[in-house]
């Protein structure tokens, strides 16, 4: 780490140390040393090789079901071979240490943070181990899922409805005991780390200014630019698996 990184990580602990209330909103960049793509890194970001519109959204399930199926269950068995990083163990190992200081509220959908101990994590767009009935049932009596032809989603056998995962995806809201459970977070935290996201969705985006408006410190963890550079105080360009054990083992 270079000399205005260790700078800017000694500082910022002192903070960590002082913060009655810490909250860590991540975002892919915090999976990326576990081996999970992120979505718009240049090359390897899952949109650069893949439709977002057709595989994560409502219309391209509906057009395309078992296509978006497959590519569920292909990124599922990413997250199940993946494991925590140092910066997700320095998370949930914090958390141990001072019970109730710290909320991590993540876009992500793996389980990452919850396997390293942040059990509580706020999970904004849904989980991805996570099925759900695409449509209520049309008769009132709940869904009774119907065995899958390989690679097809279930569905009920007596109404056709769709198993569909339990993602949020673009266009739909976003779980509202969840959402509010986190601005009111970052509304009453004196610290924000926003770790591995390129604040480019909404709303989750806007918990960083949220924070910063209600009075809270907000540092950036991300190797490169991000659009919440501007709204932060403070920007350190590292990896979430290098800086969040320098920053936060032993406080
Ligand atoms: N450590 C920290 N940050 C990293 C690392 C790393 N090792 N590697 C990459 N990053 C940063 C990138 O620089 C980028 O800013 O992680 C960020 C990932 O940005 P995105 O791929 O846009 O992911 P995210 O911000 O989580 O996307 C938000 O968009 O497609 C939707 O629902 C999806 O939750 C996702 C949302």
């Amino acid at each position: 780490m270079d000399a205005d990184l260790l700078a800017g990580i000694a500082a910022l602990r002192q903070r960590v140390a002082s913060a009655r209330r810490l909250v860590v909103l991540t975002g892919a960049g915090m999976s990326a040393e576990s081996g999970i793509p992120t979505f718009r890194d240049a090359m390897t970001g899952l949109w650069s090789r893949f439709d977002p519109a057709a595989l994560a959204s409502e219309e391209g399930f509906r057009a395309a079901p078992d296509r978006v199926w497959a590519w569920y269950a292909e990124r599922r068995a990413g997250v199940r071979a993946a494991r925590p990083h140092a910066g997700h163990r320095a998370l949930g190992q914090f958390a141990h240490r001072h019970p109730g200081r710290l909320t991590v509220v993540s876009q992500n959908v793996d389980d990452l943070h919850q396997r390293a101990g942040n059990l509580d994590t706020l999970r904004l767009h849904g989980d991805i181990g996570a099925d759900r009935w695409l449509s209520a049932c049309p008769r009132g009596l709940g869904c009774s899922p119907a065995s899958a032809l390989p690679g097809a989603p279930p569905h009920c056998a007596d109404c056709g409805n769709l198993v569909r995962p339990g993602v949020v995806w673009f266009g739909e809201a976003l779980p509202e005991a969840t959402w509010s459970a986190a601005e009111s977070a970052a509304e009453h935290c004196a610290l924000m780390l926003v770790v591995g996201t390129s604040g480019a969705v909404w709303p989750a985006a806007g918990l960083a200014g949220r924070a910063r408006r209600a009075g809270a410190h907000v540092a950036v963890i991300n190797p490169h630019a991000s659009e919440l550079d501007d709204t932060a105080h403070q920007v350190l360009a590292g990896t979430a698996a290098a800086v969040l054990p320098a920053l936060l083992d032993g406080v």
